[in-house]
């Protein structure tokens, strides 16, 4: 599939679910209200929609949520989309997970071909951490990583950036991911949906990146991921650390994704609005060809880019939706 910008899309991320058992700040409300369980594809809806997206030629897919792992029988769909992996047809099925049930599922995971996995982590505080994601604890979490690991996983760790929150704790994180031979990617907040004090949150990554040139030596990586990512390397460490800037740094031009829900919404961009409706779609036939056709015609509207803008004076979010329901 090639979007009006030419660019080619073989990525697509799909949100499982929008129900997290954290409630990170910067993401979601204490008191959120989640979608009625009744508006959700069931897994084999999203089974179906996620082979027609490969049948397209999506050739890396990711599970994402929410938290992906609280969703009910997640491991049948995960073995499912494994299938495609064995075929050839994807080469990549990843999830990005805020590990809290991540040694649970470990074994499963491994055994339907996961051989890559992202974890959400903001601190290495178990104070801190309970207090940014209201509800989580950290030692569940190292855990998790701890297993994917021994599984033979590689394991990618993700950090929003914080001001005031864990923007001393930076170079902890960086040095405790790079001696577990973990990737380390560092997140800006992005305006997506109504959260209080987001200004207040921000931080923007290049004063990170300058203080942490400081201490230790940055060389720039190419960019072979296709996404958002710039990556460099730490001399000191080996270690590779990622900075994902949405607000500071334009990523469009090579976006190579798409982007399911899990009431069957596809959004072509994470910072815009315009999205079409396969839910329906996939209700109204049996048949794939519709399907396979709206998919197409939503690439069509793929626009170029966002507009994320994180401005005292205009509180309001770029997209009402939180990142907890298009998938992170
Ligand atoms: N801005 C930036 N990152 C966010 N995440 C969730 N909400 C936001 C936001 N508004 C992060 C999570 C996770 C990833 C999926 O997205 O912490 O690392
Ligand atoms: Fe849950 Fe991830 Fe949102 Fe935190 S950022 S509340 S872990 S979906």
């Amino acid at each position: 599939m090639i979007d009006p910008f030419g660019r080619h899309i073989s990525y697509l991320r799909v949100s499982v679910t929008d129900r997290c058992d954290f409630r990170c700040t910067y993401c979601m409300a204490e008191d959120t209200t989640f979608l009625p369980k009744a508006d959700l594809l069931s897994l084999e809806e999203l089974d179906r929609l996620c082979s027609a997206f490969v049948a397209k030629g999506v050739k890396k897919l990711r599970l994402t949520g929410g938290e992906p792992l609280v969703r009910k029988n997640l491991m049948w769909l995960v073995d499912r989309l494994g299938r495609h992996l064995k075929t050839g047809a994807l080469e990549e099925l990843t999830m990005t997970t805020n590990g809290s049930q991540l040694a649970r599922y470990t074994a499963d995971l491994a055994a339907a071909g996961i051989r890559r996995i992202n974890v959400s982590l903001d601190t290495l505080d178990p104070a801190k951490f309970r207090a940014i994601t209201r509800r989580g604890d950290l030692d569940q979490v190292l855990t998790g990583i701890a297993a994917a690991s021994a599984a033979g996983m590689k394991v990618k760790i993700n950090a929003v950036a914080l001001r005031g929150e864990n923007e001393d704790e930076i170079e902890d994180l960086l040095l405790w991911a790079h001696g577990e031979g973990m990737d380390l990617t560092l997140i800006e907040t992005m305006p997506m949906g109504e959260i209080a004090h987001r200004a207040e949150q921000y931080l923007p990554l290049s004063l990170v990146r300058a203080r942490l040139a400081r201490r230790f030596t940055l060389t720039d990586l190419p960019d072979r991921t296709g996404g958002p990512a710039r990556y460099v390397r730490i001399e000191e460490t080996g270690g590779r650390l990622g900075f994902i800037t949405p607000l500071t740094h334009n990523f469009c031009e090579s976006c190579n994704r798409v982007r399911l829900t899990c009431t069957g919404t596809l959004y072509m961009c994470l910072g815009q609005d315009d999205a079409a409706d396969l839910r329906a779609v996939l209700r109204s036939s049996t048949d794939d060809k519709p399907l396979l056709d709206a998919i197409e015609s939503a690439i069509a509207r793929k626009p170029k880019g966002h507009d994320f803008i994180i401005d005292r004076r205009r509180p309001a979010p770029a997209v009402a939706r939180t990142m907890s329901l298009t998938g992170g």
